[in-house]
Formats: C-alpha cells, sequence, structure tokens
C-alpha cells in the first residue's frame, strides 16, 4: 500500500507561478493555478511526509496538515527553497517560475503619459516597455551547488530533485534538455497546447523522463491521480539511498 510510504519523510513542493512586480499595482505572472503542486502536497501528507508547500499567489486554499510558506516572486521562492533544503528528503518544483523579472520595480504606480510629457520607458507613440533581467535558475543553481566539491557543500544529504516542463512544441526534445542542465531523477514533461492538459485544467497528460533516457507515457488523468503516480516513482529513489 501507499499509505505511509513517506513517513518521516521531509519533502518540498513548489507550486503556483511566481508573480514579478513591476510597481506596487502590476506584475508579470503566467497561466499556472497550482493544482498539480497542491496536488502532490496533498499526497505526500496522505502518505505520512512532513510537507513544505512554497506557493506563489493563487486561488486555492491552504491545504491541512501541510507547512504552506507563501511567496511572491522568483528570488523569494528561491529563498525559501534554501532555507528548507538541508533536511529535506525530496524537493518536486512544480511551480511556474517566471524566466524573467522588471530589472527595477517603480516605487510609485506608472502612469500614463499626459499629453506631451515623456516618462521613463515611453515613446512618443504612447509606447511603453519595461527592461527585463533573468532570474536564477532554482533547480539550475541546486544542480551546481550539489556538484560542487565537499567543501563548498551544503549540509544536504542525496536530494530527490524532480522538475516539471511545460512546453508548447518539441516536448520531448526540450524535456530531455532540462533534465540534463538540471540534473534530476526525473522530469515531468507537460503539453500545454493540449486544451485537457497544463494551466488550470482539472487533469493532465504527462510524460516521465528518466536520466537513463527512459520515457513513460502516463494516459489523461486527474491531477491528483498524477500525484500519486509521482510519489509512487519517487518512493523507491528514497529506499535506495536508505540502504546506501
Ligand atoms: O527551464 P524551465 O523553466 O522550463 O524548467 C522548468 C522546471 O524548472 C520546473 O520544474 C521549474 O519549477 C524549474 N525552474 C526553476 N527555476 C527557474 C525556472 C524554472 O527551478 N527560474
Amino acid at each position: 500500500g501507499r499509505r505511509g510510504d513517506l513517513a518521516g519523510r521531509r519533502v518540498i513542493v513548489t507550486a503556483g507561478g511566481t508573480h514579478e512586480p513591476i510597481d506596487p499595482v502590476r506584475y508579470i505572472g503566467n497561466r499556472s493555478s497550482g493544482k498539480m503542486g497542491y496536488s502532490l502536497a496533498e499526497e505526500a501528507r496522505d502518505r505520512g511526509a512532513h510537507v513544505i508547500l512554497v506557493t506563489g499567489p493563487v486561488a486555492l486554499p491552504d491545504p491541512y496538515g501541510v507547512e504552506v510558506q507563501p511567496v511572491e516572486t522568483a528570488l523569494q521562492m528561491r529563498d525559501a527553497v534554501h532555507r528548507f533544503i538541508a533536511d529535506a528528503d525530496v524537493l518536486i518544483m512544480s511551480a511556474a517560475v517566471a524566466d524573467f523579472r522588471p530589472a527595477t520595480q517603480a516605487t510609485q504606480k506608472i502612469k500614463k503619459r499626459s499629453s506631451g510629457a515623456q516618462g521613463r520607458g515611453q515613446s512618443e507613440e504612447g509606447e511603453f516597455s519595461i527592461e527585463l533581467v533573468q532570474n536564477p535558475d532554482i533547480l539550475g543553481e541546486l544542480a551546481q551547488i550539489l556538484n560542487a566539491p565537499p567543501a563548498q557543500k551544503t549540509t544536504c544529504q542525496r536530494l530527490v530533485r524532480v522538475g516539471f516542463a511545460a512546453e508548447t512544441e518539441h516536448l520531448v526534445a526540450h524535456a530531455q534538455t532540462k533534465l540534463q542542465q538540471k540534473q534530476l531523477d526525473f522530469l515531468v514533461a507537460n503539453d500545454v497546447s493540449r486544451s485537457d492538459s497544463g494551466f488550470g485544467t482539472e487533469t493532465n497528460k504527462v510524460l516521465l523522463l528518466y536520466a537513463d533516457g527512459r520515457i513513460e507515457d502516463l494516459p489523461l488523468m486527474s491531477k491528483a491521480s498524477v500525484a500519486a503516480e509521482i510519489w509512487d516513482r519517487v518512493v523507491p529513489l528514497l529506499s535506495v539511498q536508505e540502504q546506501g
């Protein structure tokens, strides 16, 4: 049975999308609903894990029995992950982390151009541009940290790492690149161009890609069922390290 197979384990799940502030009232965001991550957190809780749910702003209620760490930005999500990583057994990054953030955040609400006047980033035609800078890749950085020689290593024991990839084309090729770059145990690849899979849907159609090149094609199922399938595959990775 699955019940209790994560007892005594500490797991971190990230969920939702990040909000990258432009000014006090605006942000750059994405369509992530948080449903997949919340399902993962609830499933791990039901199997006995201590669950830390690092979540971007979503419209879902806090799950009971889960330690919820709300964050807004990618930088805050990275800080939260780093805060809990040292004694975690598993990190599942299902969050849609913004790849870019505005280079600066305006302290006051940006006003539209009143006739004649031109503000920062505004052209005569009424165009407006925002300079973006790249956010750190949370999983990518961890791969570097965990690969560093022992002196530089954090106190992490082997941490099982699972990533997600939402793609609209070349699903397998893009997913394989991410799997390698981020050095994950496996990657859950999601074709978000399907109407029944991905952002905001109740169901998901995913492929699981492993470091050894294996690919598993799971049928369309509820996000709760996908969560159970994912934990089913994480648990054996935990027992392997226990024996080693
Ligand atoms: O490269 P891409 O953003 O498509 O990779 C997706 C995976 O990497 C997800 O698991 C996501 O949570 C994670 N990610 C990350 N840090 C970022 C962007 C994505 O850890 N800055």
